[in-house]
C-alpha cells in the first residue's frame, strides 16, 4: 500500500505535491519521490521520508507533477526503486500503487524489444509499455498499455510537454480533487483536504484525463458524467478512513489483507522454502510478542498438516540457550523486521550454519537482509502499536505454507483451499457482529483481572486475546491452556475474575465445556466465544459471543478477530490511548 498524488494547475506544483504526500505517509513511508513537467521532466526521489525530501530536494519548476510515498513490495527501499519511474526517453513518468502480477514476463518481453530497466520494481514496466504504444496520444497509449497489465493498480502518468495528467485504477483506490483552475489526483482523501473538499471517487477500469480546467472520465471506453462528493472529515479522520483509531481501521482491513496475502501467493505460486535441500523432518519457528503467538499457531497447523515435530520458541529465550539445537528449517516471524531479539536469534542460527527464512511485513527490513529467504505478508503499513492485521497476514502465510507441503490427503487440502477462500467473508461476519462484542466489552471494562482459556489450536488464540487486552486496556489478563487452569490459576478465580473461554467445534469441545463448568463452580463469570448455533454453550456461559462456522483448523482466524474487537472496545470503554499505549513501541529494537 503506497500513496500517490498528482497536481495540475497554475501554481508551482512542488510544495503542493510534498504537502499532499505528507498526508499519505500512513500508507507507506520507506521512500518517496516527485516529478514535475514543463517542457522537460524533472524527477527527484530517494529512500527518505517526505519531510526529508522536502528539505534536500532542489528547486524544481513545473505546474504539473506527480508524487509517491512508498510501501515496498517488489525491490527494497532505495533511490532507484523509489517512484516515479520513467521510460527510456525520460519523458514519460508514472507513480503506482498496487502490484503488477505479470511484471516479470512483461519485463522480459520489453527487454527483448530494447527497453532498459534500472529498478527491481514491478511498476517500471508501465512507463515502458506506454512508451511502446505512444504515437502522439498519451491517453490512447496508457489505455493500450493497461491491456497488457495483470494485477492491481492506481497510476498517474505525466509526460514532458503534455498539459495533462492521465490517471487510472483497478483494485486500488484513486480519487480526483476538484479545485479552481487546478485539479488533484490522490490515493485517498487526506492528501487533498488542505486544498479542496470536492472529490470524485473513481471506479475500477476508469481512465481519467485531467487538465487544470477539465476532468474527463472514461469508463469502459465511454465518457461518463462524473459525480462530485463534498468531504466533511478532518485530515486525521480521513487518514483513519473515518474510524476513531488506526487499530479499529486495521481490524476492519483484515478481509482485504487476507485476500491480498493469499492472492499474492496462491495465484502466482511464488517459490517458497526451497525444500529441495532441506529435508522437512522438523521446523523451528521463532518470534516475539504477537508474532510469537502466530509461531505457536504455526506449530499446531504444521504438526497437523506436515506430520513433523515443530518447535515454537520465544526469540529472547532462544538467545539465552547456550546450545543452538539443530533444525532443518528455521522460520523467524516479525511484522517490523526490526525486533532486536528476533534478529539476534536469526544471526545465531546463520552463524551456526542454519538456513533461515523470515516472514515479515516490511520489504527491505533488517530481517529480510539477514534471512536466506523472505516471505512478505501483504498487510500494508500497521500504524497502531497493537498488532492485528499483520498477525492475520502471518497466519495466512503459515496456512498456505503448510498446505503447500502438507502430508494429508489431497481432498482434505482441497477442502481447506475452499475454506481459506471463504475466510474474508467469514471475518466480515465477525466484524458485522460488533455490537454484540461492544456489549461484552462494556461488561468486561469494569474488571482488573481477566483470564482467557483455550485448547489445542485455540490456546495461542487465548494468549493473543490476553495480550491485546493487556496492552491497550491496561487490564491484567492471562491466557491459559484451559486444561492448565486447575493446576494453579483456579486459586485466583472469583466473581471479580471473569474468564473468556474459546470454545471450538473440534476434538477439544467436550473438555472445554467441562472446564467452563469447573470455572463457574468457583464463582467466575464466563464469556464464551463459540460458533453460531451452539445451544449447549448458551445454557452454560453468562454471555456468548458467536462467530461464524468455519473449518476447525481456521477457527483461530474468526476467534482472533472477535477478541481483537473485544480488547478494542474494552479499552475504549476505559478511555485508553488505544493506538499508542504507554510503555510500548511498534518495533522493539533493543534486547
Ligand atoms: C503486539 O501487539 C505488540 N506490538 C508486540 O508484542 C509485537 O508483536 C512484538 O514486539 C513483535 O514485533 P514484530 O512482529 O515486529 O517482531
Amino acid at each position: 500500500m503506497c500513496g500517490i498524488v498528482g497536481y495540475i494547475g497554475e501554481r508551482q506544483a512542488k510544495s503542493i505535491l510534498l504537502g499532499c504526500l505528507a498526508k499519505l505517509e500512513y500508507r507507506g513511508y520507506d521512500s518517496c519521490g516527485i516529478a514535475l513537467a514543463s517542457s522537460n521532466l524533472e524527477v527527484y526521489k530517494d529512500a527518505v521520508r517526505v519531510g526529508e525530501l522536502a528539505k534536500v530536494s532542489p528547486q524544481l519548476d513545473g505546474r504539473a507533477g506527480v508524487g509517491h510515498t512508498r510501501w515496498a513490495t517488489h525491490g527494497e527501499p532505495s533511490q532507484v526503486n523509489a517512484h516515479p519511474h520513467c521510460d527510456c526517453t525520460g519523458k514519460i513518468t508514472v507513480v503506482h500503487n498496487g502490484i503488477i502480477n505479470n511484471f516479470q514476463s512483461l519485463r522480459q518481453k520489453l527487454t527483448g524489444e530494447g527497453h532498459k530497466f534500472v529498478s527491481e520494481t514491478d511498476t517500471e514496466v508501465i512507463p515502458h509499455l506506454i512508451e511502446k504504444y505512444y504515437q502522439g496520444n498519451l491517453e490512447k497509449a496508457v489505455e493500450t498499455a493497461l491491456l497488457d497489465v495483470e494485477g492491481s493498480y492506481a497510476i498517474i502518468v505525466l509526460m514532458a510537454g503534455e498539459p495533462r495528467l492521465i490517471a487510472a485504477r483497478k483494485d486500488s483506490p484513486l480519487i480526483i480533487g476538484i479545485g479552481d483552475r487546478e485539479n488533484f489526483v490522490a490515493s485517498d482523501v487526506p492528501a487533498i483536504l488542505d486544498y479542496t473538499d470536492r472529490v470524485i471517487y473513481l471506479e475500477d477500469g476508469d481512465i481519467t484525463v485531467i487538465t487544470k480546467g477539465s476532468i474527463r472520465v472514461n469508463r469502459g471506453g465511454v465518457e461518463i458524467d462524473w459525480k462530485e462528493h463534498k468531504i466533511s472529515w478532518s485530515v486525521e479522520d480521513a487518514q483513519k478512513a473515518g474510524y476513531e483509531h488506526f487499530m479499529l481501521k486495521e481490524i476492519h482491513e483484515q478481509p482485504k489483507v487476507i485476500r491480498d496475502t493469499l492472492v499474492g501467493y496462491v495465484s502466482t505460486a511464488e517459490p517458497v522454502i526451497d525444500i529441495a535441500d532441506a529435508s522437512l523432518e522438523g521446523m523451528l519457528l521463532l518470534a516475539c510478542g504477537t508474532s510469537y503467538h502466530a509461531a505457536l499457531l504455526g506449530k499446531y497447523i504444521a504438526e497437523e498438516l506436515l506430520r513433523i515435530p515443530v518447535r515454537a520458541e520465544l526469540a529472547s529465550e532462544f538467545n539465552s540457550y547456550s546450545q543452538t539445537l539443530t533444525t532443518p528449517v528455521s522460520i523467524a516471524i516479525t511484522q517490523s523486521g526490526e525486533t532486536a531479539d528476533t534478529l539476534k536469534a536469526m544471526k545465531r542460527l546463520k552463524e551456526t550454519g542454519h538456513k533461515v527464512l523470515v516472514i515479515t511485513n516490511v520489504v527491505g527490513s533488517t530481517a529480510s537482509r539477514i534471512a536466506n529467504q523472505t516471505i512478505y505478508t501483504r498487510a500494508g503499513p500497521e500504524i497502531s502499536v497493537a498488532a492485528t492485521k499483520s498477525f492475520m497476514a502471518q497466519l495466512m502465510v503459515l496456512y498456505w505454507l503448510t498446505m503447500s507441503y502438507s502430508k494429508v490427503d489431497a481432498t482434505r487440502v482441497a477442502d481447506m483451499i475452499v475454506g481459506l477462500r471463504q475466510l474474508p467473508s467469514k471475518v466480515q461476519q465477525v466484524l458485522d457482529n460488533e455490537d454484540r462484542i461492544l456489549e461484552c466489552a462494556r461488561y468486561l471494562s469494569r474488571y482488573e483481572n481477566v483470564f482467557f482459556a483455550g485448547r489445542g489450536i485455540n490456546f495461542p488464540v487465548a494468549l493473543e486475546g490476553a495480550l491485546k487486552l493487556k496492552e491497550i486496556s491496561y487490564i491484567h489478563a492471562e491466557g491459559y491452556a484451559a486444561g492448565e487452569l486447575k493446576h494453579g490459576p483456579f486459586a485466583l478465580l472469583c466473581a471479580d475474575t471473569p474468564v473468556i473461554a474459546i470454545v471450538a467445534q473440534d476434538n477439544t469441545y467436550k473438555a472445554m465445556l467441562t472446564n467452563i463448568r469447573e470455572v463457574k463452580a468457583r464463582g467466575s463469570p464466563v464469556i464464551a466465544l463459540a460458533e453460531e448455533g451452539d445451544e449447549a454453550i448458551e445454557e452454560l456461559a453468562d454471555s456468548v459471543i458467536t462467530v461464524p462456522r468455519v473449518d476447525a483448523i481456521f477457527s483461530p482466524v474468526v476467534n482472533t478477530v472477535a477478541l481483537q474487537l473485544l480488547a478494542y472496545y474494552t479499552a475504549k470503554q476505559r478511555g485508553c490511548p488505544i493506538d499508542f499505549p504507554r510503555n510500548l513501541a511498534k518495533s522493539v529494537t533493543v534486547e
